[in-house]
């Protein structure tokens, strides 16, 4: 039998919002059993962790029309050892932003464009509180890219 494959959820969150949103991706993602899923902070995500997984969700809030100095720095660690060793790994953003989001969203497509990564479902942004209907986009997002995995699809 071969390995489930590993969805890895990587976030980073300063007051919380992003974190609500990546346990509702997580919860989504964990509907589908055939996938091994993995959450865990950007700080404690390394080189080894990515290489480990076969789809790849970011989530982070904007700050200062970008991502977060963690995810950031995420990409910082990890892009060099990386280079040319993920190519087509399957990705999708979810941002928690006060207002706006697009920053975060675009500035994230760039650099895993270095990587290679190929983008499969549309950004979640959710703006201002984090809502129920947020959530929701989460876990549909988390399951959705989930099952694409399972099926392999992408
Ligand atoms: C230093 C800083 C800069 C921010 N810059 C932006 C921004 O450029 N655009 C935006 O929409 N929200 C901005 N925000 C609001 C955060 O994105 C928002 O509060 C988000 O929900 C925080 O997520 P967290 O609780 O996961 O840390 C900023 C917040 C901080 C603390």
């Amino acid at each position: 039998m071969s390995p489930r494959p590993r969805l890895l959820i990587v976030y980073h969150t300063q007051s919380g919002n992003t974190e609500r949103l990546a346990e509702a991706v997580q919860a989504g993602a964990q509907a589908v059993a055939e996938v091994e899923v993995v959450l865990q902070r950007a700080f404690a995500t390394g080189v080894a962790d990515l290489a480990a997984c076969q789809g790849l969700l970011l989530g982070t809030p904007e700050n200062f029309g970008t991502m977060s100095g963690a995810v950031k720095d995420l990409f910082d660690r990890t892009y060099y050892p990386l280079e040319g060793k993920m190519e087509g790994v399957p990705f999708a953003i979810f941002v928690s932003a006060g207002n706006d989001g697009t920053g975060a969203v675009r500035e994230i497509r760039r650099i895993a464009n270095g990587y290679r990564w190929k983008e499969v479902a549309e950004p979640v942004i959710a703006r201002r509180e984090v809502t129920e209907a947020d959530l929701a986009r989460c876990r549909e997002l988390g399951e959705g890219f989930a099952s694409g995995l399972a099926l392999g699809i992408f």
